[in-house]
């Protein structure tokens, strides 16, 4: 069996772009409990602005408060130097670090040019020295809602330079669904092919309704590690149009049912993603926790009993 690794990022990309203030206790509570659930990773919070994204202003205390399960490494979103110090200060076991390759979705999110983000990450991860892993999340790698195509060469460039810079793991990011599964096979191949020694991460968004079918491309393409959100919540507040990422329990059911290892209790995190909507207030939309497994069966109607003794 193919052993595969899930990140959720419910408690990051899931929640930064809801609109009512989720308490800090409920973010705990829900992070402590995805811990229990046999995640490889958690994305916790975000070290960004707490005027860019609001509802992550309260990363130190929620990084402090959670009960860290060994063998979970607990990751969070940095955008630059000042956030990967909170980060480091509150003993993250990763830095997520991020930039997008579209130029105008870089410079709606970061408030800066690409080239000038490069080099600003490039100062981070010289700053960090090795202390701690780092990661860098790649927006828009399969296209940008203002600007349109992103050239897989951008794509490339960008993870070579990153990867150049001895980071452990890149996340190539769909950041409003626009990729098709062609697009993926084909870019997870390149990658692959360039940087064999780089942990390589998959991040979709199910906007247009291609989520799982990129998974399965990125899968058979020989991927391993996968973002998704419990209940697909999420997306990008600075990328126009975004939704939902793939839903974490939606992936790891087809996947489980495929005969993949995703080493996910997925009983256990089916109860923790029904309880999700009470948390945020509003349907969700994932449809495991709403149709039950392919293994959770209904009673015959009673007639079908009558009508089977009767053929
Ligand atoms: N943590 C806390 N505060 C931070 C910060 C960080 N990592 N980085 C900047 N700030 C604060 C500054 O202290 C400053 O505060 P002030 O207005 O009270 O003086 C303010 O934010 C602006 O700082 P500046 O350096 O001018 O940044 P900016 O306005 O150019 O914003 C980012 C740049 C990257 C910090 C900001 O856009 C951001 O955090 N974006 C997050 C994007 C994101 O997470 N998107 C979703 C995920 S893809
Ligand atoms: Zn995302």
């Amino acid at each position: 069996m193919k052993r595969l690794y899930f990140n959720e990022v419910v408690t990051r990309d899931g929640f930064q772009i809801e609109p009512e203030f989720i308490p800090t206790d409920d973010k705990v509570a829900l992070i402590d409990a995805l811990s229990q659930c046999g995640y490889a990773k958690i994305e916790a919070t975000s070290f960004t602005s707490p005027k860019a994204i609001p509802m992550l202003r309260d990363a130190e205390e929620v990084m402090g408060r959670i009960q860290r399960v060994p063998g979970v490494e607990y990751t969070v979103l940095v955008p630059n130097l000042r956030g990967a110090e909170r980060a480091l200060e509150s003993r993250a076991d990763e830095l997520n670090l991020v930039m997008s390759t579209s130029e105008t979705h870089n410079l709606a999110n970061l408030r800066m040019g690409r080239e000038k983000s490069f080099e600003a990450l490039a100062a981070v991860v010289k700053h960090v020295d090795g202390r701690t892993p780092i990661n860098v999340s790649l927006s828009t790698c399969f296209g940008c809602p203002m600007e349109g195509d992103v050239p897989a060469a951008e794509v490339m460039r960008f993870a070579r330079r990153f990867a150049d810079l001895g980071v452990r793991g890149l996340t190539i990011c769909d950041t409003t669904g626009m990729a098709h599964p062609a697009q993926v096979q084909a870019l997870v191949e390149a990658l692959q092919q360039a940087l064999p020694h780089t942990e390589l991460t998959l991040h979709f968004h199910n906007t247009r309704g291609m989520g799982l079918a990129n998974v399965l491309a990125a899968v058979q393409g020989g991927i391993i590690r996968f973002d998704g959100s419990l209940g697909g919540l999420g997306g990008c507040p600075y990328a126009p149009g975004a939704s939902g990422n793939i839903c974490s329990e939606d992936a790891i059911h087809m996947l489980d049912a495929m005969g993949y290892d995703t080493g996910i209790k997925l009983e256990h995190l089916l109860q923790v993603a029904r309880a999700l909507p009470s948390v945020v207030g509003h349907a969700v939309p994932g449809q495991l926790a709403k149709a039950g497994r392919i293994t959770d069966l209904h009673p015959a109607p009673t007639y079908v009993a009558d009508l089977r003794r009767a053929a």
